[in-house]
């Protein structure tokens, strides 16, 4: 039974708590896109992290955790992450030949791009290089985590045509440029801190799937950042979607069962683009302050604003959700009322489905409003136990999205959930 967890907003909605709940009863979790530009946090027994690319799955010690086909690895940032976590967590851990390599370079581009462009056009990217590498490889010259394990010679020899092809973009930029051999360094180096780990992680897919074990595929990102249905061009490289979940991890679509949308109460945004919802006022400063909402990897106060469905919806349909996880509930439980956007005004007109990005632009948001709870619900464990005005603003929310909602998150740990 594989199960897919996608993010249904535009990114940090609670992928990795829902995740490392899921996990416990997974075989095996695979990152499907996506690098180190993810900040997934979690919280449990073993503690507080803030993961970029090591899977959520990786505290259950019995389940393998990949870094999929569809990754950009960027080793240094894999070597930290792996120093803080408890060392035979990570034994299972393995790296897809397929994914590809993030270098230095990487994100000297990705900063210079965005530092070459005017306020308006700044995409607000994590400059972890993200879409540099992935761009890199759909000009098909990028290294792959496989080609480290290639014999000297063959790997020097495509690092100096990657290389060749860098120095002049990094030169347009007036950057500095790098040596085949300082690079090929870096590589012998993540080789051999890394090379047992890295493999063709399909034959374990394919014989875990051929035993209808139980695997859980995270997403990166949420869908309004995807780069084909998201804000496009505010938005990463790759899809982050249930179809980009199939593509990129190796899963055949027709083994996805069940594929849970995790989706806030409210919506955060970090970066440029459009967030139609978006608030400018005490509401905002609460939602930031009580939600912590700060970047888990830039730590960039993220933009607050009310839950919209018309988003929701949209990422409902495009993902085939069968459940909903929605988490931060808690986070509302002091507010007198919660607004929710159904519609959207777009010059004059009302409309009920998600508009181009221009008009998204300049579009207003229609809200449905509910009566606050004004009591705590970290504590519930039961959902008889919610507060009667929660649960009519959990039953609305779930008939806006068209979409069950299986789990409510009250809080960051482990166990601060309602399965319904
Ligand atoms: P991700 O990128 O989708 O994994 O989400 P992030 O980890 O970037 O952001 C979610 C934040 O909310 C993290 O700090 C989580 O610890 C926290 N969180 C997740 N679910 C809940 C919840 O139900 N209540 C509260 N109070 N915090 C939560
Ligand atoms: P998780 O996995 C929130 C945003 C950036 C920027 C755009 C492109 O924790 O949800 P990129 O570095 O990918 O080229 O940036 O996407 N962004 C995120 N926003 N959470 C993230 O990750 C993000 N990863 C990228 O702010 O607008
Ligand atoms: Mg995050």
């Amino acid at each position: 039974m594989v199960t897919s967890v996608v993010g249904v907003q535009w990114g940090d909605e609670g992928k990795g708590r829902i995740v490392d709940y899921l996990a416990q009863n997974s075989e095996v979790v695979v990152r499907y896109q996506g690098g180190d530009n993810a900040g997934h946090t979690v919280e449990n027994d073993y503690g507080k992290f803030a993961l970029h690319i090591v899977p959520s799955g990786i505290f259950n010690r019995d389940a393998i955790n990949m870094i999929g086909a569809g990754c950009v690895v960027n080793f240094q940032t894999l070597e930290r992450e792996l120093k803080g976590i408890p060392a035979e967590l990570a034994e299972n851990l393995f790296i897809d030949i397929r994914s590809h390599v993030i270098f230095p370079f990487h994100k000297d581009l990705d900063g210079a791009e965005e530092s070459s462009k005017s306020e308006k056009d700044k995409i607000g990217t994590t400059k972890c290089g993200i879409g540099p590498c992935y761009s890199d490889k759909v000009s098909r010259i990028g290294l792959r985590s496989g080609d480290l394990l290639l014999s000297d010679e063959l790997l020097e020899a495509k690092l100096r045509k990657l290389l060749d092809r860098k120095n002049k973009e990094l030169a347009i930029y007036g950057m500095n440029t790098y040596s085949v051999e300082d690079m090929f360094a870096l590589c012998r180096d993540w080789r051999g801190k890394f090379g047992s780990k890295i493999k063709d992680c399909l034959p374990i897919l394919r014989e875990k799937v051929g035993q209808d074990k139980r695997i859980l595929l995270e997403g990166q990102l949420g869908i309004m950042r995807d780069i084909d249905w998201g804000i496009y061009p505010y938005c990463t490289s790759s899809s982050t979607t249930v179809g980009g979940a199939c593509a990129l991890s190796g899963i055949p679509f027709s083994r996805i069962s069940k594929v849970v949308g995790v989706c806030k109460a409210y919506t955060t945004s970090v970066g440029g683009g459009p967030f139609v919802s978006e608030l400018h006022d005490d509401i905002a400063l609460k939602l930031r302050d009580k939600g912590h909402e700060y970047g888990a990897t830039t730590g960039r106060p993220r933009r607050c604003g009310w839950a919209d469905a018309v988003a929701v919806s949209y990422s409902c349909y495009l993902n085939s959700v069968t459940d909903l996880a929605l988490t931060k509930l808690d986070i509302l439980d002091d507010f007198d009322e919660i607004k929710v956007a159904v519609a959207y005004k777009v010059d004059g007109k009302t409309i009920d489905y998600l508009p181009s990005v221009q008009e998204q632009e300049r579009a207003e948001c229609v809200y449905k409003v509910f009566k606050g709870w004004k009591s705590d619900t970290s504590k519930v464990r039961k959902w008889d136990d919610l507060p009667e005005n929660a649960k009519v603003f959990v039953k609305e929310f779930e008939k806006l999205a068209g979409v069950p909602v299986t789990y409510v998150s009250v809080g960051p740990e482990r166990d601060q959930l309602i399965v319904l």
